[in-house]
């Protein structure tokens, strides 16, 4: 087994050990009861051969009812274990990771850029959201015991709180060509004081990645991308602007021309910036040019990032969650 790193390693290594105890003792049980029989009944042996019962329910009923509440238990356990790793708590820190073959690449929520490292501090509930630029990824912090698919063109989620300091393995878990199995990294889980250290004095350039905008936070990114694609023409919260205001959008229900109401969460965004008419907003017509092809994945995370921090007024504003603040 790997080290327990994380609040949910220890629950998931229980039922696991569950589940081991569990096979080990009917595989023992069955092969005692095996060769206990083939010695009783063996030829020439003198033994009680008549009159075999073709029934018996008390011994029927107790292989239904056993096996049926040993599977319920594992069910009821495992969907407990299950909910908690795929639902990230409400307050967790976003970070994001990108898998292109056959490298990660992660940011940080204040714009730390790093490839195949990932740096977080102790103690605290961290979302990794993750999309990919080629194939299907995967991924793994065995020492957390959480992984999840990769998707080019989707965003999908992990979680974690680490409870240890030190350097852990991260793995692509899902055969993704040629390197696959090269396509490993390192988690390194920091006291949250070395951590702000770390923020402050390694040079973005250590992980090979220094880019010309710095350690801007994805957020911060977003609003120059904003500017840049020309995003800020259309986008007005003044009546008559030809498209919708985004104060405050994220996470709120949105109607659309078709009469359907959508969420809109990270995933509704990303399509509409890469795909805008595929759900056009109530009132507005469809003249917003594509994106796909045109920015990159990281570029549509911190458009989203710098979305997210546009706090709307009142009641939407508990949907946020917190960006690079
Ligand atoms: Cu990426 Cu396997």
């Amino acid at each position: 087994m790997p080290q327990q790193a994380s609040t949910i390693a220890e629950k998931v290594d229980a039922l696991y050990l569950f589940l081991w105890g569990v096979t080990a003792f009917f595989t023992l049980l069955i092969f005692a009861l095996i060769l206990f029989f083939a010695v009783k009944y063996k030829r020439g042996r003198v033994a009680d051969r008549s009159n075999a019962p073709d029934t018996d329910h008390k011994l029927e009923a107790v292989w239904i009812i056993l096996p049926l509440a040993i599977s319920l238990v594992i069910f009821g356990w495992a969907t407990a274990i299950f909910f908690e790793q795929v639902r990230p708590p409400a307050d967790a820190v976003e970070y994001f990771a990108t898998g292109k073959q056959w490298m990660w690449k992660f940011q940080s929520p204040e714009g730390k850029r790093e490839v195949n490292e990932l740096h977080v501090p102790k103690g605290r509930n961290i979302k990794v959201t993750m999309t990919s630029e080629d194939v299907l990824h995967d991924l793994f912090f065995p020492a957390f015991r959480t992984k999840a698919d990769v998707l080019p063109g989707r965003y999908t989620n992990v979680w974690f709180n680490a409870t240890k300091t030190g350097t852990f393995h991260i793995f692509c878990a899902e055969y993704c060509g040629m390197q696959h199995s090269l396509m490993i990294g390192k988690v390194i889980v920091m006291e949250p004081n070395d951590y702000e250290r770390w923020l402050t004095t390694a040079t973005s350039g250590t992980a090979g990645q220094a880019t010309a905008a710095g350690n801007e936070t994805p957020a911060q990114a977003g609003e120059r991308l904003f500017t840049q694609y020309g995003c800020q023409t259309c986008h007005q919260s003044t009546s008559g602007a030809l498209g919708p205001a985004l104060a405050g959008v994220y996470g709120a229900e949105v109607e659309l021309q078709s009469g359907d109401k959508v969420k809109a969460d990270d995933n509704y965004l990303r399509e509409s910036i890469l795909n805008s008419s595929a759900k056009i907003v109530k009132g507005y017509q469809g003249v917003m040019p594509n994106f796909k092809g045109q920015i990159s994945e990281e570029e549509v995370m911190s458009l989203i990032a710098y979305i997210k921090a546009q706090k709307g007024s009142g009641e939407t504003a508990q949907n946020l969650t917190p960006t690079g603040n």
